[in-house]
């Protein structure tokens, strides 16, 4: 049995999956892994460092990935898309701001255009820029975005799809860590899922097993949105945007208190402290990223497990446990 949607045809791929650009988180390793197994893998350009992504592309070992950025950074050093389109990627994805600048460069590569959306809005914008692939992205996920759910905002973006761009692809991204979460991505409208969290709990992620663990030991409550992690490492996130986080220590001593991170001598002492522990592996004294699914992850395993385990489980859901449920004749 194989899942066969527009995705699967548009990206050249077996499996509906694409691994999440996550900064910092998914390099590489993962990136390659991810595609070995059937998916797409996408390295997370993140803010922009050119070493780090040369890096990470050489890793992939030409493996046929793509990169993802966070597009209002990539405004600031427009040049790091020439440096990911010299690697011929499968695909470029672009979050968290006006994609216009850079749509026609990138799918004028060949490369399929990939914008991932948290709104209406966003999609609107999508559109008219001609992406081939729409990310919704509910606001159960790890990371950056907005407040709407995953469970109405695809559907939503799948019907205003059926008319305003019907050639363009869907994936739904945003607390789908398994295969219940990838069926019911499909029968949202979706053509396949995005998954951040559940590979950042991977063994290739470019992740501290300790924060791995904390989140493994987490429920889904665990997690909050936020912008202190932003505040406190001097990353200037446009408005609205925040993060999910887990509910560290950190986090809690500060959420609801930003302002007063303005006093220079506490503002020092708290980003060394963040980022000490980040390298350090200390989980209560920076931010674990990672989404509502941690209440769905249990494990580190290999990103191939991870993906075969998903689709597999996807597969029994849309086809047994779904008839299941029809009666008549
Ligand atoms: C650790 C982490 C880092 C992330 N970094 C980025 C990023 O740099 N750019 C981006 O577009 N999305 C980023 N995201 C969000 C993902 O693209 C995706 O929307 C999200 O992971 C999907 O939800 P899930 O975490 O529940 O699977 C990140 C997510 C996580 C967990």
């Amino acid at each position: 049995m194989t899942l066969h949607t527009r995705l699967t045809e548009i990206l050249g791929i077996e499996h509906p999956i694409i691994s999440a650009p996550m900064a910092f988180a998914a390099g590489g390793k993962l990136a390659a892994a991810v595609t070995a197994a059937g998916g797409l893998g996408l390295i997370g350009g993140g803010y922009g460092d050119a070493d780090w992504l040369e890096r990470e592309f050489a890793e992939a070992r030409n493996a046929r990935i793509g990169c993802g950025f966070i597009t209002w950074s990539l405004a600031k050093r427009p040049e790091l898309l020439e440096l990911v389109l010299a690697h011929s990627p499968a695909a470029v994805m672009l979050s968290f701001g006006s994609p216009t600048p850079f749509a026609s460069r990138i799918k004028g590569t060949g490369a399929k255009l990939i914008c991932q959306v948290q709104n209406m809005e966003h999609t609107r914008a999508a559109v008219d820029v001609g992406a081939d692939i729409i990310v919704a992205q509910g606001a159960e996920a790890g990371g950056h975005g907005l407040v709407r759910a995953t469970f109405t905002l695809v559907p939503e973006i799948a019907d205003y799809l059926a008319t305003a761009a019907p050639a363009a692809a869907l994936v739904a991204a945003g607390g789908i860590a398994d295969g219940r979460g990838l069926a019911a991505a499909l029968m949202l409208g979706a053509d396949g899922a995005l998954i951040g969290s559940r590979f950042w709990a991977s063994a290739e992620a470019l992740v501290h097993t300790a924060f791995q663990k904390a989140a493994i030991a987490a429920d889904g409550d665990a997690t909050t949105r936020t912008t202190v992690v932003d505040i406190v490492r001097k990353i200037g996130w446009p408005k609205p945007f925040t993060a999910r986080v887990m509910k560290t220590r950190f986090v809690n001593e500060w959420h609801g208190r930003e302002a007063e991170l303005g006093e220079p001598a506490l503002f020092e002492r708290e980003m060394n402290r963040y980022l000490t522990a980040m390298q350090s592996g200390d989980p209560d004294n920076t931010g674990v990223w990672v989404g509502e699914a941690t209440g769905l992850i249990h494990d580190v395993r290999p990103a191939a497990d991870l993906l075969q385990k998903i689709v597999g489980d996807a597969e029994h859901v849309l086809g047994d446990k779904a008839r299941s449920f029809v009666r008549g004749p």
